[in-house]
Parts: C-alpha cells; sequence; structure tokens
C-alpha cells in the first residue's frame, strides 16, 4: 500500500516563485519570509532550498537560531525584532537585523553595552496599528536610533499593508501616502511590498520586497490565481486511500451521521483528518483529487480520516493516491470551501504530517 499522509515539497517551485518574484519586482532585494516553520513547508529545508534570497524574514528569535544553526549565512530580519536584554545580545551573537518597531526596543539599543552593530529596520505604522511608530513618532525615534553608539550598520524603514490582496482598496494608496510623507527627504532604503505588494497594482518603492505566500505558490487575491501571476505551488498535501466501501442509499457517513447517501454510492477513506490540519469545518463537496479527478467529501471530517464520494471515479482501491492540495486543486480553493485563507491551512498542517522534498 502506498504511503500514508505527507507533505511533499518541490525546492524546485520554490526556487521559480522566488525567480518569478524577481521579474516582478525588478531591482528589488528579496527577502525570504520564511515565520512559521516556512508557512508549513519546513523553515530549515526551504531556507536550505533558497540560496539566492538577499535575506529571510522571521517573526521569532528562535526561527533565526535554528536557521543559523543550520547553517544559513544570509541576512536574517526579525520581523517584530526583540524585547529583551538577553535576546538583544543573543540576536548580536548570531548577527541578525532587527525590526525596530517600539520606544522600548530603541531602549535596549541604547543600553546594550559593548561594540554590537546592527541592521535596524525601523518599522513606521502608517494604518495597521499593529507594530511600528505612528507617523508622529517616527522622527524622534529614528533621531535616537542615528545616535546609538555603535552607529548601526545600516538604518532601512519600512511599513506594511493591511488591504493589499484587494485590488483598488483605497487604503493601500493611503497608507503609501502617508510613508512617503513621514519619510520624505529621508534616503534610506525602504520596504514595502509583501506579496500582494509585489503582485498588485499600486506603485510601491521597493529597494527591499518581503514575500512570503507567493513564495509557496498561493495567490494572495481572491479573483487571480497563482497560475495567472506565474506561482507554482510548492506543497503537495498527499495521502492515500485505506478502505472502499458501497453504501446504500439511505445509509449514513461518518460522525453526527451528517451525510445521508442519496442513492447507492462508493465511498473512499482517505487517510486524512483534522488531525493533520485538515478544518474539521470543510463543507461536504470540498474536492479532493484521487485517481486525477475530483471528487466530493462527504460528512463530517474526523481526526485521522475523511470520507470521499467515488462513486464517478473508476478504479479507486486500497492504496489509490489521493491529493488534499497541490497542483491541480490550489490550496487556495480548498480555503475558499474552508472559509479561510491558504495562509491559515499551509502552517495547520500538522506536526504528524512528516514532510518529504522532491
Ligand atoms: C511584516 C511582514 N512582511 C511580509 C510578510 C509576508 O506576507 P505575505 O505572505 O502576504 O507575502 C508578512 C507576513 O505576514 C509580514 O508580517
Amino acid at each position: 500500500m502506498s504511503r500514508l499522509i505527507r507533505a511533499v515539497i518541490e525546492p524546485r517551485a520554490l526556487r521559480h516563485n522566488l525567480s518569478t518574484v524577481r521579474e516582478r519586482a525588478r531591482r528589488a532585494r528579496v527577502m525570504a519570509v520564511v515565520k512559521a516553520n516556512a508557512y508549513g513547508h519546513g523553515l530549515v529545508p526551504a531556507a536550505l532550498s533558497l540560496p539566492e534570497a538577499d535575506a529571510f524574514a522571521v517573526a521569532r528569535l528562535e526561527e533565526g537560531l535554528a536557521l543559523r544553526a543550520a547553517g544559513i549565512t544570509q541576512p536574517i530580519v526579525l520581523l517584530e525584532g526583540v524585547f529583551t536584554a538577553e535576546q538583544l545580545l543573543e540576536a548580536a551573537r548570531h548577527g541578525f537585523d532587527l525590526v525596530v518597531h517600539d520606544a522600548l526596543q530603541v531602549e535596549l539599543l541604547e543600553e546594550m553595552t559593548g561594540a554590537h552593530r546592527f541592521v535596524l529596520w525601523i518599522k513606521i505604522d502608517t494604518g495597521m496599528n499593529r507594530l511600528g511608530f505612528p507617523p508622529r513618532e517616527f522622527a524622534p525615534a529614528l533621531e535616537r536610533v542615528r545616535r546609538l553608539k555603535p552607529s548601526p550598520l545600516e538604518i532601512r524603514l519600512l511599513t506594511h499593508l493591511a488591504c493589499a490582496d484587494e485590488p483598488d482598496n483605497r487604503m493601500t494608496n493611503q497608507q503609501v501616502a502617508r510613508f512617503r510623507e513621514t519619510t520624505r527627504g529621508l534616503d534610506y532604503s525602504v520596504s514595502i511590498a509583501n506579496s500582494a505588494g509585489i503582485f498588485g497594482s499600486a506603485q510601491l518603492k521597493c529597494d527591499w520586497v518581503r514575500p512570503g505566500l507567493a513564495l509557496y505558490g498561493a495567490s494572495p487575491f481572491a479573483a487571480t490565481s497563482a497560475a495567472q501571476l506565474g506561482l507554482e505551488p510548492v506543497m503537495s498535501l498527499e495521502s492515500s486511500v485505506i478502505a472502499v466501501r458501497r453504501v446504500t442509499a439511505g445509509e449514513t457517513v461518518g460522525y453526527g451521521a451528517a451525510w445521508t447517501a442519496p442513492r447507492d454510492c462508493l465511498i473512499a477513506i482517505i487517510a486524512a483528518g483534522y488531525g493533520d490540519g485538515l478544518p474539521r469545518g470543510l463543507p461536504g463537496g470540498t474536492p479532493v483529487l484521487i485517481a486525477g479527478a475530483r471528487a466530493p467529501i462527504v460528512g463530517r471530517v474526523s481526526m485521522d480520516m475523511t470520507a470521499v464520494d467515488v462513486s464517478a471515479v473508476p478504479g479507486v482501491h486500497v492504496g489509490t493516491a489521493a491529493l488534499l492540495w497541490g497542483p491541480g486543486l490550489p490550496v487556495e480553493e480548498i480555503a475558499r470551501h474552508a472559509g479561510t485563507i491558504p495562509y491559515e491551512l499551509l502552517c495547520s498542517v500538522s506536526q504528524r504530517v512528516p514532510l518529504e522534498l522532491r
């Protein structure tokens, strides 16, 4: 019998997507966002597959440490910066670049003793209201950063967009205008665009771009597919059939007897459930690719198994391969069925699912 659930990762597709990003954001350097286990693709294998990335971005110190432990020598940016003197020292030891988004972080830098010098990314909050200095607090923060002893290796500026995934959303232009106004006259490198910013239509100045989702081959837009953007899915969530049964019209399938067969059906049980990261809320009718055909999920997703109506798919047997998402079945489509976004599905692939590099 063929293998049970696994997330097959294609480094070639990852590299392809990086070059698609580069074509789109010519002249910009690329900070590959690999936080949250590279959106479920494996932090270290993903980073090792991208020797061409100009830098990596992670959210937490521990993620950066894992990259260094694996021998990654490119710059690593901590997108949330550090929060204690110990973390700052650790960041210095490993040569991390820091986002500075709060006065407390400037204080930590001011109080640091020793000769450590950092590349510092000052984050400006242009409307997301999550992290960053509001425009009126930016100039004093910059002044303090400029006066640090020893001086920073380099100062750079960034902001993050709230609505770039919605084409023509006015907020994107407002945020960009606020950023320009706040940074007018300054000659620092800047970074604004995430995946949606890179592939969207707004004119964004980009010395650096910060793609996450696009690198993994998914589209950030509801109305434009990854294929239309020239992106290829990197993850295939593959499993196989572990049982096939005939169900007579009127019989039910699974917990809560939530689905009743409208006619005599052939049901395949796939080894994939919410224990693997498949949302329990996936509604009946969500497709699974099985023997090359789309077959609908029936009944409730359970912890280890999901039932699929394969009445219309010839030749399904125990061991037949099933694709939950990947080439031919975009994760964005499954996310729509689940009422969520591809980010969440990719990040939710659980620890028991082995990652396999193809
Ligand atoms: C500050 C920052 N930049 C870039 C990204 C990458 O975003 P995306 O995956 O939409 O490209 C993220 C992800 O959430 C982020 O928090």
